[in-house]
């Protein structure tokens, strides 16, 4: 099966880079296109094999599957270009929260998913999120999941809760790591340790903590409870943040709602006949 990507930006061309690393596709396996060439280019001299439609039509021509990895803004003109060229057995996959299935099954013919993706499956780890369109068979389903399993976990989750799910997913890990840096930040202030000192232990923190979640047979609860024994320095500064980083993350979800909002909004005000 040859799998196409348009797009090739940050996150298709990590896409791309992650399948040919998990060696899930080879490189001859995939079709690439980009509205501007020389990034599709970059990516195939980089990963000999590759191969570059000269269109998106080209790519939608000689694909059985393929994945949307444009902006909400670029749908459009993207979704003009192919809707002669689908067709009904296709399967094409938008990584877009703010696109909703209801309008790429109005605008094509073919079977629809979403899949949502994450900067970790830059290294195959993480969630992908999975939100089947109505068209999809069994078969394909699995075809999917399979694919996704190779970089990801992949999760099923309804449409109605994508947002929340990338911002756990796909927005923490940027948000995380503002938190790192100003911990380290915090620390050089406070007692002139070196900065790169400060941040190499915060990087390695980061990497042992994210072991002892997923390997380490700790939850979050029970990895707090480990490291704050009572009367102890860091039960102090659990209390402390408990206080004051919680409504933080209540404000920066109604944050990121709103925005996403607004940009459902006006992905469906672009895509109006
Ligand atoms: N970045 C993430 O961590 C992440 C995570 C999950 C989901 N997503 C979603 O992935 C989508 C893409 O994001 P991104 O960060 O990869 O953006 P990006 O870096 O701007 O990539 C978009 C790519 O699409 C290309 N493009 C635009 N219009 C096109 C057209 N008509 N035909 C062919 N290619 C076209 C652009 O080409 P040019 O080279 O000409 O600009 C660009 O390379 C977004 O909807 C985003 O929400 C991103």
């Amino acid at each position: 099966m040859t799998v196409g990507f348009i797009g090739t930006g940050s996150m298709g061309g990590t896409l791309v880079e992650s399948f040919i690393q998990s060696g899930r596709l080879l490189p001859s396996d995939i079709l690439i296109s980009n509205r501007t060439r020389a990034k599709a280019e970059h990516l195939a001299d980089k990963n000999p094999g590759l191969g570059i439609a000269t269109s998106n039509r080209e790519l939608v021509s000689q694909t059985s599957c393929f994945f949307l990895c444009v902006k909400p803004k670029e749908f459009r003109a993207v979704l003009d270009e192919i809707k002669e060229e689908v067709h009904e057995d296709q399967i094409v996959v938008s990584i877009t929260s703010p696109v909703m299935i209801r309008d790429l099954e109005e605008w094509l013919p073919c079977k629809i998913a979403k899949i949502i993706p994450s900067i970790t499956q830059a290294v195959q780890a993480g969630n992908s999120l999975f939100i089947p369109g109505s068209r999809l068979t069994a078969n394909d389903r699995e075809q999917l999941w399979d694919l996704f399993s190779a970089i990801s976990r992949p999760l099923v989750i309804e449409e109605h809760h994508t947002r929340i799910a990338s911002d756990l997913a796909s927005c923490s890990p940027a948000f995380i790591a503002n938190l790192l840096e100003k911990l380290a930040d915090a620390a050089v202030e406070e007692t002139q340790i070196p900065i790169e000192s400060a941040r190499s232990l915060v990087t390695q923190m980061a990497h042992g903590l994210g072991r002892l979640l997923t390997e380490g047979g700790f939850t979050l609860e029970s990895l707090q409870q480990r490291v704050a024994v009572p009367g102890g320095i860091t039960r102090e500064g659990l209390d402390l943040l408990d206080e004051d980083v919680g409504p933080v993350f209540n404000r920066l979800i109604r944050l990121t709602h709103a925005k996403y909002e607004d940009d459902v909004v006006k992905v469906q005000q672009s895509l109006d006949h």
